[in-house]
C-alpha cells in the first residue's frame, strides 16, 4: 500500500474534538489499521446518506453510528421497520466473524447496550405513539391516504370547515363523523366550500374507513406524543435511543412515512435555534427512506427538502438509509454532506447506469475507481466521504466498517417487553384518551335540533384553530399554484399550533 495513502487519509480524516468511528481503510484487499476512518461528532448535523444494495450492511451501519451517539450523550430517534435494530438494547455476541474483524481494524470489540425506549404506532410493541388529525394536517393526510390533488384540496376544505365550525379533529372517528355530517344533514355546507363535491366527501370517507380497516385508528388521537420526550439523556449522560418498532405495520408505508414527516416538522418546531455546537441535539435515521418520497407530490417533497434544510440550525441530523441515491430528490440529496455508499450490484444496464450515476455522485478520488470499488466491496465495506468541520469533503476512502457493540439481530420478545414496562414514558401514554371533539359534538347537535352550524367549540378547540385558518387563507388566496406553496408553508407554521408542555421526568 502506498504510504502517501495512509498519509493522505490520516490527515483527512483526523479531526479536533469528538468524533464517531466507522472503521479502518481498505486499499487493494488490505486494511490500514493505524488509521481510522471518523465522523466529526459537531459536523453529525450535517445530514447524511447511508445507501447500498440489499444485505450490504446498512442498519449495522446505522446501528454502529447510532449505539456511538447515545455514548457520546446524543440523543437518537430510528425507524426499526424489520425489528433488527431492537438489538441495540442488548450487548453484542463476540462471535469470531466479529472478533476478526475488530482485530483487523485495530479495534478492541467491547459488548454494551444501549439505553432504548421502544416506540410503536399500533401501541403493540412499545409505548403507543399518537398524533392528532388536525396535527398532522391535511397535507400529510393526504398523503397517507394516497389522495389525488382534487381530493387532497377537499380534504384541506373539510379541515377549513371544521375550523369555521369549530369542530375540533383529534382521531379517525371525528374526521368520518364531519365527512357523514357534510354528506347527511350538513350537506347545505357543502355549497360555501367551493372544492367539496358530495362525491369527493364519499371518495374521503372510504378511505378513511380503509386507513381504519387496516389498523391505522389507534394512531391518531390523544395524547399526542410530546416530541421533546426523544430528546433526552440518561442520568449517566447517555443519549437515549428512541426505537420506533414498525414490523407490525409493513402493510402501511405511506402512514409510517408521514409519520416520519410529521415527526421531522414537529422537531423542527418545537426546538430552539442553536449556533455551531461540539454535538448534535438529535440524530435522527430514516431506514427505507425510499418510502417517503415513492408518489410524493411536488408539495410534500417541497417540504421535505424544506424539513431537512432548517432542522440543521436546531441541532438535528438526518440519516437517510436506502438502497440508490436516486431514491432520493436532487435537492435533499444535495444536502446529505456525510456519505457511506455500501456494495451496489450491476448486473442488468439499469444497474449500469444506476452506478454510474452514483459514482457521479462522490467526489474525485485519486486512488479509487470509484465505479469498480462500488461494485467490488463485500458486506459490512463501504465506500465513505464525509464533511469535515470545514465544510469540505473529506478524501474518499473505502472502509472496512466496525462492528456494532449491541446485538446484531433482535432482541429477545421478553427483554423488549420488560424494557417497555420499565419505561418513564408509560404513564403519560399507554391509555389512550377520548376527551369531547368533533364526533361528540355532532352527535349532540344530531340529538338537539334544529342543529347550529356555530355550535359553541368543545373544550380545547380554541387553540387548535389556526391550523384550519392558515389553511384557509391559502385555499382563497388567488393564484392555485401559489396556493400549493402556502399550504407547504402553511404546514409548518401550522405545527406550531399545540403549546410546547414542559414536563420534566425522572426515570433516566
Ligand atoms: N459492520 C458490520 N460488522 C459485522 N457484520 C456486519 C457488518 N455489516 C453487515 N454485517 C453482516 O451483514 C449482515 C447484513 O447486514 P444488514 O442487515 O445491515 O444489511 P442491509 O444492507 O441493511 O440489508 P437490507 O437491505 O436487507 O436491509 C448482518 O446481519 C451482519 O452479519
Ligand atoms: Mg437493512
Amino acid at each position: 500500500m502506498a504510504s502517501d495513502f495512509a498519509a493522505v487519509m490520516e490527515a483527512g480524516y483526523t479531526f479536533e474534538g469528538e468524533t464517531v468511528l466507522l472503521g479502518a481503510p481498505l486499499m487493494d484487499g488490505k486494511v490500514a489499521a493505524t488509521v481510522r476512518v471518523r465522523v466529526p461528532l459537531s459536523m453529525m448535523n450535517r445530514h447524511g446518506l447511508i445507501a447500498g444494495a440489499t444485505g450490504t450492511g446498512k442498519t449495522k451501519t446505522l446501528q454502529g453510528l447510532a449505539e456511538q451517539l447515545s455514548a457520546a450523550g446524543v440523543p437518537v430517534f430510528l425507524a426499526d421497520m424489520k425489528g433488527d435494530l431492537s438489538g441495540l438494547g442488548a450487548p453484542g455476541e463476540a462471535d469470531p466473524r466479529v472478533l476478526e474483524r475488530s482485530k483487523a481494524i485495530g479495534t478492541p470489540f467491547t459488548p454494551a447496550a444501549s439505553p432504548v425506549e421502544f416506540l410503536s404506532l399500533s401501541g403493540t410493541r412499545g409505548i403507543p405513539v399518537r398524533a392528532t388529525v388536525s396535527s398532522f394536517g391535511p397535507l400529510l393526510l393526504a398523503r397517507t391516504l394516497g389522495l389525488n390533488d382534487t381530493q387532497e384540496s377537499a380534504l384541506a376544505m373539510v379541515f377549513k370547515y371544521c375550523d369555521d365550525s369549530k369542530l375540533l379533529l383529534l382521531d379517525l372517528a371525528d374526521l368520518r363523523s364531519v365527512l357523514q355530517h357534510l354528506i347527511g344533514d350538513g350537506a347545505a355546507a357543502l355549497q360555501q366550500y367551493g372544492a367539496l363535491s358530495k362525491a369527493t366527501v364519499g371518495v374521503l370517507l372510504r378511505e378513511i374507513t380503509e386507513l381504519e380497516q387496516q389498523g391505522a385508528g389507534p394512531f391518531f388521537g390523544e395524547p399526542e406524543f410530546e416530541i421533546e420526550d426523544l430528546v433526552r439523556l440518561t442520568q449517566d449522560g447517555r443519549g437515549v435511543v428512541s426505537v420506533l418498532e414498525l414490523d407490525d405495520i409493513q402493510d402501511h408505508p405511506a402512514l409510517f412515512s408521514t409519520f416520519m414527516m410529521w415527526m421531522l416538522a414537529s422537531l423542527y418546531r418545537e426546538l430552539p435555534e442553536i449556533g455551531d455546537s461540539p454535538k448534535p441535539k438529535l440524530v435522527f435515521f430514516f431506514d427505507e427512506a425510499h418510502l417517503l418520497f415513492e408518489d410524493a407530490g411536488k408539495a410534500l417533497r417541497d417540504q421535505i427538502e424544506q424539513v431537512v434544510r432548517l432542522i440543521r440550525s436546531k441541532g438535528v441530523g438526518v440519516f437517510f438509509v436506502t438502497h440508490t441515491p436516486k431514491d432520493v430528490p436532487a435537492e435533499v440529496l444535495a444536502q446529505l454532506g456525510h456519505r457511506v455508499q455500501h456494495a451496489l450490484r450491476a448486473f442488468s444496464p439499469d444497474d449500469e447506469k444506476d452506478l454510474r450515476a452514483t459514482a457521479n455522485t462522490f467526489p474525485r478520488s485519486e486512488f479509487y475507481d470509484i465505479p469498480k470499488v462500488l461494485t467490488s466491496l463485500g458486506i459490512g465495506e463501504a465506500l465513505v466521504t464525509v464533511l469535515s468541520p470545514r465544510g469540505t469533503p473529506t478524501p474518499v476512502v473505502a472502509t472496512l466498517l466496525r462492528p456494532p457493540s449491541s446485538r446484531m439481530g433482535p432482541i429477545a420478545p421478553e427483554s423488549l417487553k420488560k424494557i417497555v414496562e420499565a419505561s418513564p414514558l408509560r404513564a403519560e401514554y399507554a391509555e389512550a384518551v377520548d376527551r369531547e371533539s368533533a364526533r361528540e359534538v355532532l352527535a349532540a347537535r344530531a340529538g338537539a335540533a334544529p342543529a347550529s352550524e356555530s355550535a359553541p367549540a368543545g373544550k380545547g378547540a380554541a387553540k387548535e384553530t389556526s391550523l384550519a385558518d392558515t389553511v384557509g387563507k391559502a385555499l382563497s388566496s388567488p393564484a392555485g399554484r401559489t396556493l400549493q406553496r402556502e399550504l407547504v408553508r402553511g404546514l409548518l407554521g401550522v405545527l406550531g399550533v399545540r403549546a410546547a408542555a414542559r414536563r420534566r421526568r425522572s426515570g433516566w
